[in-house]
């Protein structure tokens, strides 16, 4: 685990952050949420990020927070959602890091941001068409990218918490 950073990579409401938190607390390193930093960064919510700037802006911070992580620092990064359309941000992340896929379904994205409706690519009617739309148009990039695919659907916390500590814990 010393060697690498360890990335979370996934669909909105995959479990990103929790499962993030989770290994950060039994490792005991740092933990890094890229959308919480940019917030805390630009004094503002993601949401209102998109509303005053544009995604453009947004995704160019992203950017200049990924040049930060191609260095092998063993820490915990989940990471936004929309973090692989850009390729020089996971050429970053993966030079520093081992990443993990949190794969799901429209369905249960669905289920898991049912109260919640902070995200901007989200907002609106037929909520359902957009998260099958954006799934359907990234899956192969997430696929690409991946190191490890863990399927997050049928599994519960626990169990994916566990199954990505014990991958982790094989790394030499
Ligand atoms: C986005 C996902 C969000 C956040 C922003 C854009 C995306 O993060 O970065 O709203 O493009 O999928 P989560 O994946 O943590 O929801």
């Amino acid at each position: 685990m010393n060697k690498y950073n360890i990335v979370l990579i996934g669909f909105m409401g995959s479990g990103k952050t929790t499962i993030g938190k989770r290994l950060s607390l039994h490792y005991k390193k740092e933990f890094i949420d890229t959308d919480d930093f940019i917030e805390k960064k630009e004094g503002m919510k993601i949401s209102e990020i998109f509303q005053k700037y544009g995604e453009e802006y947004f995704r160019e911070k992203e950017e200049e927070l990924c040049e930060r992580f191609s260095i092998k620092k063993s820490k915990i990064i989940s990471t936004g959602g929309g973090i692989i359309k850009n390729t020089k941000n996971m050429d970053n992340l993966k030079e520093g890091g081992k990443i993990f896929y949190l794969q799901t379904t429209a369905e249960k994205v669905i289920e898991n941001l049912k109260n919640d409706n902070t995200r901007p690519l989200l907002q609106g009617d037929n909520k359902y068409e957009k998260v099958k739309a954006l799934l359907e148009e990234r899956t192969p990039l997430y696929e690409k990218y991946a190191d490890h695919t863990i399927n997050v659907c049928d599994s519960s916390l626990e169990y994916t918490v566990s199954l990505i500590e014990s991958i982790i814990d094989d790394f030499k």
